[in-house]
């Protein structure tokens, strides 16, 4: 039995959906365990493109169970039209591949609008977030008097009340905030809720108990992190984070499996650094460099399409990601995006007011002011997408892999060069 989990260790979108999918043919079951409909993940698969956001990367593949567990913050209405656009591509999506936890927490339509007011009243210090409504929804799964748990939808009179209760309470402090607000509509929320949950009801069970199940029955099971380790509410670059536990750390309470069935934790990182949204990125690259990355890496958001910031590999962000998962290996993705560089860089410690560190700093004002102390790498100016083993990279290449490695102290055990399954190389 293999329980594997494949998780990024920087700012998110690491490509951890082409490793997920490459793992899938030897798991049974793939299960996203934190994050809702704010991620994005593009997969290649019999020469087609898939660009999922809730629904975990498994359920492509037939013979596999997709999981979404009780970390999850689901947004019905986006769950809905995501299966719809699978079923309308000849993907079969039902209540035997797909497997949604009773536990998991529901975005509601206040949600959404008061994620974009949160933004709009922080200026200056807006996170940037995808304005799904993911950090409200936590924000009231935390607080509990105000959250709506997905099995909660099939207790109808019970949610009535509830609804109703966070309704008034939800229209107050919104109009409080933007007078301008239309007031919400507990009516209408209600029934188009009830009709989410009918159509849901296939899927929707008490997916621990069905995980502890399939751990006793010795399956293999894949765990899907989605955005990445810095993003972490705990671990991450805070405030400047996405709100779950986007680490390993979320796998335990996001999916009710104990941390030690954990069999082989693989980190997937990027050969370079990119960001959406706010925060520090000591490494951030404000030239012609950074936006030849952006061009050829393709950088721009799955589920906003706002460009992403690029920068250097920051060895020092990333290798504190790694040794939060307690990767046993990495998986470095889109090395070919490099290739035509006449130099490339890895960051290997900071100079935080003319001190030198390699530990990632805990505060944000610290990172801020953080500047990268790179190491030089020649390039190696040559197409490197038609590589099929490590020997058949250039030298500068396999120097550049290496020095990651060596700076991580983890081995690279996949390097992926194009977007394509046969691009991969395995070590
Ligand atoms: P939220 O998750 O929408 O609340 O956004 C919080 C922060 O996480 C913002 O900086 C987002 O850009 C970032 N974020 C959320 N999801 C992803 C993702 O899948 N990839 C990269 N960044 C993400």
């Amino acid at each position: 039995m293999s329980v594997t989990s494949v998780v990024g260790l920087q700012w998110g979108d690491e490509a951890k959906g082409k490793i997920v999918d490459f793992l899938t043919d030897s798991h049974e079951v793939v299960v996203r365990y934190q994050g809702g409909n704010n991620a994005g993940h593009t997969v290649k698969f019999d020469g087609e493109t898939y660009k999922l956001s809730l629904l975990p990367t498994g359920i492509l593949r037939p013979g596999v169970k997709a999981v979404i567990g009780n970390g999850l913050v689901v947004n019905p209405d986006a769950l809905l039209k995501e299966m719809k656009s699978l079923t309308d591509r000849g993907i079969r999506v039902d209540g035997g591949n797909l497997l949604v936890s009773d536990r998991a927490h529901v975005i509601l339509p206040y949600h959404i609008v008061e994620d974009a007011i949160f933004e709009k009243r922080s200026g200056n210090h807006a996170i940037g977030t995808t304005g799904r409504g993911i950090g409200t929804c936590y924000r009231d799964k935390a607080g509990r008097t105000h959250a709506i748990r997905i099995g909660d939808l099939y207790h109808r009179e019970t949610f009535r009340a509830k609804l109703d209760e966070i309704v008034a309470f939800k229209n107050l402090t919104l109009r409080a905030l933007d007078p301008a607000i239309e007031p919400l509509d507990a009516d209408t929320i209600y029934s188009n809720y009830l009709d989410y949950a009918d159509k849901l009801r296939s899927h929707v069970v008490d997916t621990t108990a069905w995980l502890h199940r399939s751990l006793k029955e010795k399956k293999n099971i894949l765990f899907e992190g989605a955005q990445g380790s810095l993003l972490d509410v705990d671990h991450g670059t805070f405030p400047y984070v996405t709100s779950s536990n986007s680490s390993a750390a979320g796998i335990h309470s996001g999916s009710g499996v104990p941390q030690r069935a954990v069999t082989r934790m693989i980190g997937v990182v990027k050969a370079y650094t990119t960001r959406v949204g706010g925060g520090p990125f000591p490494t951030e690259l404000h030239n012609e460099i950074g936006q030849h990355i952006r061009d050829v890496g393709h950088e721009y958001g799955t589920v906003t399409g706002r460009p992403r910031r690029c920068g250097w590999f920051d060895a020092v962000a990333t290798a504190y990601g790694a040794r939060v998962c307690g990767v046993d290996e990495i998986a470095v993705m889109l090395l070919d995006v490099l290739a035509q560089l006449d130099e490339v860089c890895v960051c290997e410690a900071y100079d935080i007011r003319g001190e030198r560190t390699t530990d990632f700093p805990s505060h944000v004002e610290d990172l801020e002011v953080a500047k990268p102390v790179l190491r030089k790498i020649p390039g190696w100016k040559q197409d490197i997408t038609h590589a099929r083993k490590l020997s058949d990279l250039p030298a500068g290449a396999r120097r550049y892999v290496d020095t990651i490695c060596e700076l991580l102290g983890v081995p690279a055990k996949f390097i992926s060069i194009g977007p394509d399954r046969e691009q991969t190389i395995l070590l």
